[in-house]
């Protein structure tokens, strides 16, 4: 069988365009363009992309971090509803925990709507525990966030976890006709 090879990449400048039409298609504007660049400009975020192979003009999703004293928090994840449902939110999910782990964080947490049973199956998956909730945090909807934690991503352990997490994304890919490369360029 043929496998397409996916990459995760750091967001530039050139990627701007593509990203608030993901953006737009996911979150129906949630970010700015100014907002993009403030991530690209600041040492604390990680904001990365994954390119749709062989097509400069689109991207398959996107995941951001913000490093915040130990914590690690999630701040966007998305994945273009073409592309939902074939394990790549797992792939983006695993880079941003990675880069939790290079940045010596101690854990990872997000929000998200108590409605939102893909996203809390996806965050379950690489061991977050719902930790508590904030009342009415959607102000359009009222809908109350779960806050969902990882501990332990700065334990000794954590490397092997990472690998497991590898193994279990690229076989899931697989399913799809996807490989991915674990590394993404840093420059
Ligand atoms: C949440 C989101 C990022 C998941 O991305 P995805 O690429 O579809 O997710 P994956 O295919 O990697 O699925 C990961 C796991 O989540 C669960 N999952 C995914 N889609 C699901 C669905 N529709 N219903 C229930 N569980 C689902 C499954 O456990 C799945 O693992 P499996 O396929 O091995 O069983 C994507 O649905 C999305 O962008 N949604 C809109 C934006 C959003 O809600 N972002 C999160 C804000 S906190």
């Amino acid at each position: 069988m043929t496998t397409i090879s996916l990459q995760l990449q750091l967001l530039t400048e050139d990627d701007l365009p593509q990203v608030l039409e993901l953006d737009q298609a996911c979150f129906g504007g949630l970010w700015s363009k100014d907002g993009y660049l403030r991530e690209m400009a600041s040492p604390n975020s990680t904001l990365l992309i994954l390119p749709l192979p062989n097509d400069g003009d689109r991207l398959m999703g996107l995941g951001c971090l913000w490093s915040i004293v130990e914590e690690a928090h999630v701040t966007i994840m998305a994945v273009h509803p073409d592309f939902q449902g074939q394990g790549l939110g797992q792939l983006i999910l695993l880079g941003l925990l990675r880069d939790a782990w290079l940045r010596g964080l101690e854990r990872a947490t997000l929000e998200v709507r108590e409605s939102n049973t893909a996203a809390i199956a996806l965050y379950e998956k690489f061991g977050f525990q719902v930790a508590g909730k904030r009342k009415g945090y959607y102000q359009t909807t009222g809908e109350d966030a779960l806050i969902m934690w990882r501990k332990g991503i700065n334990e000794q352990k954590f490397p092997e976890q990472l690998n497991k997490w590898e193994k279990m994304v690229g076989d899931r890919l697989r399913q799809n006709s996807w490989r991915f490369q674990s590394e993404y360029n840093r420059e």
